[in-house]
């Protein structure tokens, strides 16, 4: 037995949690802890919610509200969220938390003290008016390297780079809207450039780390590391423990980590058990891929100062996208967990996020696919296998598992795999292959009902009853085993399966190999999974698109000015007159069509949200403006390699008639 500390990535609070949380890190640690119970290893699941940081200390200030208030907002809806998706933490704190506070000064003074912390001044954005530093997101300016606006003061959401602050140009202060000065500010730095050598040889001798973790952390070892600023001149967060240090904070990446630690050692004190015993058995970090450089590389260097266990293994789940394009909390285009759990079983949603995709590829969440999958794999194959197999146990056999002899070799062949697949599934688990896994338990439900099917039960029932109660041993035998290999995956699913059985076990894995009972009683069969009709999928694309659009309109301001933009902006855009040449509606879209259209030189497609205005025979041969040189996108699944020019609000087309195909709009 082995003794297993794993925890998942604190998400923060300043947000309820979204499919993307889920997908990359929960579910995931969640199949693992639940899967080592029961193999019978003592697992530590923890997490806690990362409550500091300036998005929450400006979210709060937007709101007229303290931190603290927005902090225990969504560390409730959060902590909400992640119960209704039965994610089984054995505890699940805050870093507002006052063991967290100690836990993690303590951990800066020992650096400190060891000389792995220094001090050093740097030039850094201050508001005159407001009296303040602006550190990280309380400045927003242009990014001096893609020049896009609204970029932030340590990232730009553009080009996804970081940014230094004083780098930004024409920075303003988010509170006032004044322009900052640059001034001087004494900061800690911790050494992580000493770590180089430990961290390269942490990562190539970790074996089990996945290539995705290894990949990353490899590029930046091979730029060479460079000291972290651990400090940041704010009231919302950590005071470093330190009399010279007044007003300033630990950054919020310095003390949240440390979170893992301080929600385990809350846990020990409720539970009685030593948490340290589960670090130092086995450790594994469940996170997204955006916090790989954190966790592989940063993390590990502030253990190893403090002189602590490395991590054995870190998982990182890849991205999620929505209808195939980027997941966007600002713009709308998001589903949140409360959202969909009101309509939707949570263990739909587990199935879903697990099976569309292994963990270390990007995948998209499409409410198509997922209506098919729901309805294919969970209701016809897995479903239709499980309602057969109990119904005619009822029906033919008095609601008793018969006795099963003298298999013939389809049915021995059939038993086999049922014995062998418990391992299998097992194995793929423990190899953090949670969508193989699953794949395998949906495929041998569709090869049970191929036996099923084979062996004709209502047939055999007439003219050889032995043969009938071997299949319904069999299928009942698989049945009872696939519950019990569904357990880490869709548990509030497989436990109505073995309620149905009467099966009183089942939390361990090893009762999946155990021979069901000759006699067993079998409950009548309730639906497991009620198909989505395609109405309602329907339905659902078109909540998110007019959300979407109501996040676009209100962002932009609707019937306010744009502002002012250079003739050189203005340049930048190719418009041409374009001719309409062909016009095919969007499989799954009310709104948008595909066109192709000639603009002389060459042809493109653009996808246009025009279906409800325009029919397909009238845009034939019409005239438009086309904006040729935007970076092609896809929509729908749909390459759109432009955009014609319409109205906002009427969707009317700028049709100009008298200009040339192919001229260009100066
Ligand atoms: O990226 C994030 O969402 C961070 N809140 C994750 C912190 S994980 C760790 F440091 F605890
Ligand atoms: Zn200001």
């Amino acid at each position: 037995m082995k003794k297993i500390f794993i925890s998942c990535a604190l998400p923060y609070a300043n947000g309820p949690c979204h499919l993307g949380h889920l997908r990359s890190t929960y579910i995931p640690a969640d199949i693992y802890a639940r899967y080592n119970r029961m193999i019978g290893n003592d697992v530590l699941l923890v997490s806690a919610s990362d409550e500091h940081g300036t998005p929450i200390a400006v979210k709060a200030d937007k709101e007229g509200k303290t931190p603290m208030e927005i902090a225990t907002r969504y560390h409730d809806i959060i902590a909400n969220d992640l119960k209704s998706c039965d994610i089984s933490f054995d505890n699940f704190s805050r870093t507002t938390d006052e063991v967290h506070y100690k836990i993690a000064q303590n951990f800066f003074l020992d650096l400190y003290n060891k000389d792995l912390i220094y001090e050093k001044e740097i030039q850094q954005l201050y508001c005159e008016k407001c009296g303040k530093f602006l550190p990280d997101r309380y400045v927003e300016g242009i990014c001096h390297y893609c020049k896009s606006e609204g970029a932030r003061g340590d990232h730009c959401e553009s080009c996804g780079r970081h940014l230094d602050a004083v780098d930004l140009i024409k920075p303003e202060c988010l509170s006032c809207r004044n322009r900052p000065v640059i001034k001087n500010s004494n900061h800690y730095f911790f050494r992580l450039s000493k770590f180089q050598e430990a961290i390269e040889e942490y990562i190539n001798s970790s074996e089990d780390m996945p290539a995705n973790v290894r990949n990353y952390a490899k590029n930046w070892l091979k730029e060479g590391l460079k000291d972290w600023i651990l400090s940041r001149d704010m009231d919302w967060g950590i005071p470093i423990p330190l009399d010279e240090a007044n007003g300033k904070i630990i950054y919020v990446w310095g003390e949240a980590f440390l979170g893992y630690i301080s929600s385990a050692s809350q846990w020990s004190k409720k539970s009685g058990k030593k948490w340290e015993d589960y670090w130092n058995d086995k450790t594994i970090h469940f996170i997204g891929k955006d916090i790989i450089y954190h966790h592989a590389i940063f993390w590990p260097s502030l253990l190893e100062a403090y002189g602590c266990r490395l991590p054995t293994n870190i998982i990182a789940g890849e991205y999620l996208s929505l209808e195939g394009m980027k997941m966007s909390t600002s713009k709308g285009w998001v589903i949140w967990v409360e959202d969909f759990v009101k309509n939707y079983d949570s263990d739909l949603l587990r199935y879903y996020l697990t099976v569309n995709a292994p963990l270390n590829k990007d995948t998209d969440f499409s409410w198509d696919d997922f209506g098919r999958r729901v309805n294919d794999e969970l209701a016809d194959v897995l479903g239709n296998f499980l309602h057969r197999t109990f119904t005619f146990t009822k029906k033919f056999f008095n609601s008793e598992v018969p006795e099963y002899k003298n298999l013939n070799n389809n049915d021995i062949e059939f038993k086999e795999k049922i014995q062998n697949i418990p391992d299998k599934v097992g194995e793929l688990i423990s190899e953090f292959k949670f969508r193989e896994g699953l794949v395998e338990i949906i495929k041998i439900s569709k090869e049970g009902n191929k036996y099923f099917n084979d062996q004709e039960p209502w047939k055999a029932i007439k003219e050889d009853h032995e043969r009938a109660a071997n299949c319904l041993y069999l299928c009942n035998e698989l049945s009872k085993t696939v519950a019990i290999l569904l357990k880490p995956y869709i548990p509030k699913t497989a436990q109505k399966i073995l309620n149905t059985m009467n099966i009183a076990g089942g939390s361990d894995w090893k009762d999946s190999k155990v021979p069901l009972e000759i006699g067993q009683e079998i409950n009548k069969a309730k639906p497991l999974f009620k198909k989505i009709e395609d109405e309602t999928i329907e339905e659902e694309k078109e909540k998110l698109y007019k959300n979407l659009e109501s996040e676009e309109k209100r962002i932009s301001g609707e019937d306010s000015m744009s502002d002012i933009i250079t003739i050189d902006d203005f340049g930048k855009m190719d418009i041409r007159i374009g001719n309409i040449i062909k016009a095919e509606a969007i499989e799954g879209s009310k709104k948008l069509l595909k066109l192709q259209v000639d603009v002389k030189k060459k042809e493109i497609q653009v996808v246009a949200g025009i279906a409800e205005k325009y029919s397909l025979g009238e845009l034939i041969n019409k005239k438009v403006a086309v904006l040729v040189n935007l970076k092609p996108a896809k929509l729908f699944g749909v390459k759109s390699e432009g955009m014609i020019l319409a109205t906002s609000d009427s969707v009317a087309l700028l049709s100009p008639d008298e200009c040339e195909i192919g001229e260009k709009i100066k």
